[in-house]
């Protein structure tokens, strides 16, 4: 008998409860899954970071942490776990929404949107906009997320640049690695996407030095996490025309405290990290995936590198 514990709070049970149960009937599985259950009796923990669950010391069996988030910035540095932990990745869900979010705001972007919906003085003044391909977009961080909007940035006819940790081959998206490949990555980038993990080596990424890399006006669009940049160095970019718009969905503090001064700027676009949540079903299927994998001695899918923060 697999003893599964629901430790990602009162208001997911209520929804995960009957999708979990369905998708680990779908394999099979002999299990008990509640939200309450002794430490000691436990095999997986299904979790949030904002769990309740900080201390995984009292779980003397515990054979993997399975989170319901993308992110796992909040419980990397947790010494208490020293089980696997196996992020969400789910593609049906999670990363369809946010091929859909980067898109949408890289088009607004690209094609000028706002001169038309917010025409407050109805002025007849057309400017017509590039097409893509005359329009370099470049994506940081070419994991799950950020291949899947580069290639569909791509498959829209925007040339588009990436740049991760590691060297990646991927069709049609020009590919940069590593502290060198930065600067690449960045020059030229009109639209500049950021999709990068929260880590200590992340943090701060752009920053004074690096935003003043990209072509004068370039267009930031963030679905990655608050800390990937300095936002007084943004602001002051943004008040020198050297970002010409930032699309923010992700914050150091959220919800965005009141008084921030990206509230009030007119160049940042403030969405609250809607930009990909996790579809209920299709993650549930991650999830009993990943138990009947573990149960049948298969490694896991999608297992955090402690060491790299990701
Ligand atoms: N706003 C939202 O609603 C939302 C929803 C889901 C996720 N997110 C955020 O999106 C992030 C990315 O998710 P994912 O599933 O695509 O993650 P992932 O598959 O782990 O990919 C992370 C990418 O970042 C690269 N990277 C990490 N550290 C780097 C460094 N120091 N220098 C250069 N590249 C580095 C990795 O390089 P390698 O390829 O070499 O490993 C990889 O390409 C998540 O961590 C989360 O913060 C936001």
């Amino acid at each position: 008998m697999t003893n599964i514990l629901f430790a990602a709070g009162p208001d997911r049970w209520a929804v995960y409860e009957a999708p979990l149960r369905a998708a680990l009937d779908g394999f099979g599985l002999d299990y008990v899954l509640s939200c309450e259950a002794a430490p000691k009796t436990v095999d997986y923990i299904v979790y949030a970071p904002d769990s309740e669950v900080r201390d995984f010391t009292p779980y003397t069996r515990l054979k993997a942490v399975l989170n319901l988030w993308a992110g796992v910035e909040r419980i990397t540095g947790n010494e208490t776990l020293t089980v696997p932990l196996a992020r969400m990745v789910d593609e049906e869900g999670l990363t369809q929404g946010m091929v859909e979010y980067v898109t949408g705001h890289v088009l607004r972007h690209h094609l000028g949107m706002d001169r038309y919906i917010l025409n407050p003085d109805h002025r007849w003044d057309p400017v017509v906009p590039p097409l893509a391909s005359e329009r370099p977009v470049t994506v940081l961080g070419l994991g799950t997320l950020g291949t899947a909007c580069a290639g569909a940035l791509a498959g829209l006819g925007f040339p588009v640049s990436g740049w991760s940790r590691t060297p990646r081959e991927l069709e049609g998206i020009t590919c940069h690695h590593g502290p060198d490949g930065l600067k690449k990555a960045l020059a030229g980038a009109e639209i500049l996407v950021l999709l990068l993990p929260d880590t200590p080596a992340t943090r701060d990424l752009m920053n004074r030095e690096t935003l003043a890399l990209l072509p004068r006006g370039a267009c930031i669009v963030n679905p990655g996490r608050g800390p990937l940049i300095d936002d007084a160095a943004l602001v002051e970019a943004l008040d020198a025309g050297q970002v010409g718009h930032a699309t923010l969905d992700v914050f150091r503090k959220e919800p965005l405290p009141q008084d921030h001064p990206f509230w009030s700027h007119p160049g940042v676009t403030i969405t609250p990290h809607v930009a990909a949540d996790t579809r209920v079903p299709s993650a549930s299927r991650v999830i009993a995936e990943n138990i009947r994998r573990g149960e049948a001695g298969e490694p896991l899918l999608h297992l955090v590198d402690r060491a790299a923060g990701y």
